[in-house]
């Protein structure tokens, strides 16, 4: 199944290495960044996971909380962690979904058999807390991700929900924005940025991020 941009992330109940998953009542009213990896005991993958367990705080400060999957059995996933926290010094603090009959992988599309047979690839994907798909990343096995882009898009994602403000390339936390395009009516415009704007063309429009 392809699953796209504002699809409900469909709901699964699998083992991980904090007890069974029941996927939608674990997400319970927070963002998820439900992320695969291809294999356990790889190093790529274990880097990728020592680095998330150490954004645990930069998550939660965002109402968010990681799960990660492969299609390596709950033995595996025991063993590897023991191997995680030492070699990155951290304690492994997220989920890791034991998927080896694939019912999660095939769910979400996260086998590409033309890139990596057999073996979910590095997808990505956002989840808000009505359960719908906000962000979709693919990525090689040969490329760990940049987990600082999913907390951007994060704080991207929160902020544009609540105030008609689009955010421009590379933008960080803080940086100015745009007010979106189909907005137009002055008095509205001036209440929701009291502190001005730069129209440097009559679609793009800049201003001070409205909620700092
Ligand atoms: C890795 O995590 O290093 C990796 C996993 C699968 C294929 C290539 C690299």
């Amino acid at each position: 199944m392809t699953l796209r941009l504002g699809d409900i992330a469909p709901d699964f109940s699998q083992e991980s290495t904090e007890g069974t998953i029941h996927f939608h009542d674990w997400a319970a009213g927070q963002w998820v960044v439900l992320f695969s990896h291809p294999a356990d005991f790889t190093p790529v993958c274990t880097t990728e996971l020592g680095y998330t367990a150490k954004l645990k705080d930069e998550l939660a400060r965002r109402n968010a909380k990681a799960l990660a999957v492969s299609v390596d059995t709950l033995d595996s996933h025991g063993r590897w962690v023991a191997d995680i926290e030492e070699t990155q010094s951290v304690t492994l603090n997220f989920p890791i979904l034991a998927d080896p009959d694939r019912k999660v992988a095939t769910l979400y599309d996260m086998i590409h058999p033309n890139s990596l047979l057999n073996l979910t690839v590095r997808t990505v994907f956002v989840i808000d807390p009505d359960h719908k798909i906000r962000l979709t990343l693919t990525y090689p096995a040969s490329t760990g991700r940049n987990f600082n882009e999913i907390l951007r898009v994060l704080d991207s994602l929160q902020l544009t929900d609540h105030h008609k403000v689009a955010t421009p390339a590379n933008w960080q936390d803080g940086d100015d924005v745009v007010i979106v395009p189909s907005l137009t009516d002055t008095e509205e415009i001036q209440r929701r940025f009291p502190k001005g704007y730069r129209a440097l063309r009559p679609y793009l429009r800049l201003t001070p991020q409205p909620n700092k």
